[in-house]
């Protein structure tokens, strides 16, 4: 085991966001708000599924991809190269390059969410391969995860990762991979486009591609609150079975959005910035969520660095200060 296994650290970053903010342990007064309904982390038992599922491969269980997976392209959609020099001056996972502590940490995170997405019932599993990535409040690390998770999701066999941009007040997707702008899901949405599958760009990433924002209107909380997204956002993942779709949210507390996008999708990934969210907003956030039944906090500790604007690591590898 080298330097930068998880054992040799406190946890993974589930069981340390656990830690941090008490979970497991009787409050000490009632809480101001309702109770959420977020629990400590588990692993869920394995369940044998009903029928085989694309998603019960060994590499999955592992958490590793065994081989390089195929691209298959399709045709007539835009197609971009994701830029590797802006994944890395970023501090994100950069495809094809040395495995970091970062690449480990969402190795675990993905597994979790895949199995939670493997475990549940037929009757929500379409549901399950949908993520929202989400946070409290602004700046926390959403669209950090959210691509990070998606670019260590795509190394898995037999998936498609679709990473969706619907922080539409402040979508971010496009431009830190580098892809140019382009139609999206609000066009979709308002009826300017047909079909949602149209806008996806297809990337030089094996099994990644992206859904942009598309154009912004005045209505977009009611438009995603509508039948119609309802039925698109169903879509994407009965589009291929294989999808699992990840959505770059906007704050929980800031935006309306957030908890209509937690209507639609089954598993939420709640980003806790170590330095900055406090336990209020964290209750509030998940509160907030509920319509959600699986909410994983991850904890995303960055630290300024001194001397730059650049930000640290994830917490508990002590290698923000120097080591970069
Ligand atoms: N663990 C991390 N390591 C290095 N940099 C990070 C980390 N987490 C976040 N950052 C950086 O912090 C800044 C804010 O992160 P990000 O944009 O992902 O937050 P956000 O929650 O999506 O913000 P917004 O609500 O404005 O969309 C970005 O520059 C991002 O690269
Ligand atoms: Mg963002």
């Amino acid at each position: 085991m080298n330097d930068h296994s998880p054992r040799r650290y406190k946890g993974t970053l589930l069981e340390r966001a656990a830690e941090q903010f008490h979970y497991g342990q009787p409050p000490v007064a009632p809480p101001p708000v309702a109770e959420p309904r977020y629990a400590p982390p588990q692993m869920p038992a394995y369940q044998a599924p009903d029928e085989p599922l694309e998603l019960d491969t060994p590499a999955i269980r592992r958490g590793y991809a065994e081989e390089a997976p195929v691209q298959k392209i399709a045709s007539g959609r835009r197609t971009a190269t994701i830029d590797r020099e802006a994944l890395r001056k970023g501090g994100m996972i950069v495809p094809g390059g040395s495995v970091t502590p970062l690449a480990e940490e969402f190795r675990l995170v993905k597994r979790q969410l895949l199995l939670t997405a493997r475990g549940v019932a037929a009757a929500d599993a379409q549901r399950a391969r949908m993520v929202l990535v989400c946070s409290a409040q602004p700046d926390e690390g959403k669209t950090f995860c959210a691509i990070n998770l998606a670019l260590s999701m795509a190394a898995e066999k037999d998936v498609e990762i679709l990473l969706v941009d619907a922080d539409f007040a402040k979508p971010d997707i496009l431009s830190r991979l580098g892809i140019p702008e382009g139609p999206g899901l609000l066009d979709v949405l308002s009826g300017a486009v047909g079909n949602a599958e149209d806008c996806i760009v297809e990337t030089d990433v094996p099994q990644l591609c992206v859904l942009p924002a598309g154009t912004k209107s005045h209505s977009d909380t009611e438009m995603l609150a509508s039948d119609r997204a309802r039925t698109v956002i169903d879509g994407l993942t009965a589009a291929n079975p294989r999808r699992i779709v990840i959505f770059d949210s906007p704050p929980a507390l800031a935006a309306s959005p957030a908890s209509v996008l937690a209507l639609h999708a089954g598993q939420v990934m709640l980003v806790v910035r170590a330095d900055r969210t406090s336990e209020s907003d964290l209750r509030e956030a998940t509160a907030m969520l509920d319509a959600c039944e699986h909410i994983q906090l991850v904890l995303n500790s960055v630290s300024l660095q001194p001397g730059g604007r650049r930000f640290g690591s994830y917490y508990g590898y002590g290698y923000g200060e120097a080591g970069k």
